[in-house]
């Protein structure tokens, strides 16, 4: 293993671990190992081994399909440059009773399958834990498909800081929505039909947007039990700290588990009350508009601009005449106030007011410098909040600007404050400024303009830039952008899975 990662050492490596019996599923893992790229072309490495510490004593480790010879063939076919198949010699050479143990907090495995598997996810754990200490991957490639899994190894990544970017990837279905798995192989013609009820009855609740979680359980159980499967548990949780979900609020998951002949099959659905909102919160000149627009493109987004809206305000106020500082007369331009977000045919968005298409002109110098005086006042902020919120009833949007996770979408999905150092953002505004033909003022005047606009956003009284608790910081200082816009998607799909915004 040592002499195969030394070789080619700078290519990034991207690791898909499974127990063998390969089929489309984890070919599409592997595809997908080998298609993520971060500027250099990914090596893809694969392991196959049947983990008997993650068997339970009356579970199948003995009849587990080991299909070797297959599986290097259609790991080769879909992008692996090596397979990885020790022995369990090999993987545990003291024997698993020396081997060091690792426990994943309780609370993630008390629902689901962690209760009727005890010890599985400690098994898992441990030899995930292991595999990316011999490999040290870039990228560890899993499917959404056992969600507990996937929620539980993000936290072993992160509670031992283990450097490796973890990917949940979309479950893989049959036609008829049955999701790919080794244990389907045990189902004979006519089970097979039967276990399709399985992601039947747990589509069906997603028309369901009036029941609570406890209905939709009961309906899902009832469906399996007709169509014939022996129920293990239907479970709604709140998909990241898997604790039981009183009602539908946000993103939910309703898990199964149901026998079906030999196998045990295991299932979900995410039911969303709305599309995701993230929130998008920084300073003047972080980045954020160019790397919000390509997020909210690459995942299917609308993309809200809510520092436009303040500037189309601001410029309607300096075309009145009126004094920026003035609340009354600021009020006055706010009565009647029609202000448009579109979309052109190129993808590029127009604002919008009192019917003057202001896109290029609430880019001037002269708005930037009074942005800030005309966002301070209450009643802006108020028109404007009410606005937003308006257009984020049904979710699906990134909104970027001061207060969206504090003030405008506090119950946004994800949270991201974005920022960089005044030096890094007062070159960039100069380079800005300089492509979009302005004059350019010395470095340390831009400075000095941006560390007053961070003053004055921070202490306004109304809505002040602030970072929520729960945003998470990335300061871009150094970063590309196509770096930031990564990180972004990574930071989104650690909250909304493939599974519920496929994007
Ligand atoms: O999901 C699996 O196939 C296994 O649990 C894993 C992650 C390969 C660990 O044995």
């Amino acid at each position: 293993m040592l002499h195969w990662r030394r070789q080619a050492a700078d290519a990034p490596l991207h690791f898909v671990p499974t127990m063998g019996a390969l089929h489309a599923g984890h070919q599409s893992l592997i595809r997908r190992a080998a298609a993520i790229s971060t500027g250099r072309t990914p090596r893809v490495l694969v392991s196959v081994f049947v983990n008997p510490l993650q068997f339970g004593p009356s579970e199948d480790f003995d009849h587990y399909p080991r299909t070797l010879a297959a599986d290097a063939e259609l790991a080769a076919a879909a992008g692996a440059e090596a397979l990885f198949a020790p022995s369990v010699a090999e993987l545990y050479p003291d024997g698993d009773a020396e081997l060091t143990r690792l426990q994943p907090p309780a609370s993630l495995q008390r629902g689901l399958c962690g209760a009727r598997r005890p010890g599985h996810f400690d098994g898992v754990a441990a030899v995930v834990a292991r595999l990316l200490g011999l490999i040290r991957p870039d990228a560890l490639l899993l499917g959404e498909q056992d969600w507990q899994q996937l929620v539980i190894l993000r936290r072993v990544v992160v509670d031992l800081g283990l450097p490796v970017q973890v990917i949940g990837c979309r479950t893989q279905r049959e036609a008829d929505g049955l999701a790919l798995s080794s244990r389907n192989r045990y189902l004979t013609a006519e089970q097979r039909q039967q276990a399709a009820a399985l992601p039947r009855a747990l589509m069906a609740t997603r028309q369901q947007r009036s029941a609570t979680p406890s209905q939709l359980m009961a309906q899902v159980v009832a469906e399996l039990a007709s169509a014939g499967l022996v129920v293990d548990y239907v479970e709604a949780v709140d998909p990241h700290s898997l604790q039981p979900a009183a009602q539908l609020r946000g993103l939910t998951l309703l898990a199964a588990a149901a026998h079906c002949g030999p196998s045990r099959l295991i299932d979900h659905v995410f039911l969303m009350s709305r599309q995701p909102i993230i929130a998008i919160d920084g300073p003047a000149g972080a980045g954020k508009s160019t790397v919000t627009r390509a997020f909210a493109e690459q995942l299917g987004l609308i993309y809200l601009d809510t520092g436009a809206m303040y500037r189309a305000v601001t410029w309607l106020v300096q075309r009145s005449g009126a004094d920026p500082s003035d609340a009354h007369a600021v009020a006055a331009q706010l009565e009647n106030l029609n202000l448009e977000l579109s979309t052109s045919a190129h993808g590029a968005q127009r604002v919008s007011v009192n019917g003057h298409d202001v896109t290029d002109a609430i880019r001037s110098p002269e708005v930037t410098g009074q942005v800030s005086v005309v966002a301070a006042h209450g009643c802006v902020r108020e028109a404007l909040t009410r606005q937003q919120q308006a257009m984020g009833e049904r979710g699906g949007l990134v909104a970027e600007g001061r207060d969206i996770g504090t003030a405008v979408f506090p119950d946004a999905d994800l949270k991201v404050f974005l920022t960089a150092t005044v030096a890094e953002r007062a070159r960039r505004r100069a380079r800005d400024l300089q492509q979009r033909g302005f004059a350019v003022p010395d470095l340390s005047e831009l400075e000095a303009q941006i560390a007053e606009r961070d003053h004055l956003d921070s202490t306004r009284a109304v809505a002040p830039l602030t970072q929520a608790a729960d945003a998470v910081e990335v300061v871009t200082d150094g970063m590309a952008i196509a770096a930031v816009i990564e990180r972004l998607v990574s930071l989104f799909r650690a909250r909304v899975p493939e599974d519920a915004w496929p994007g």
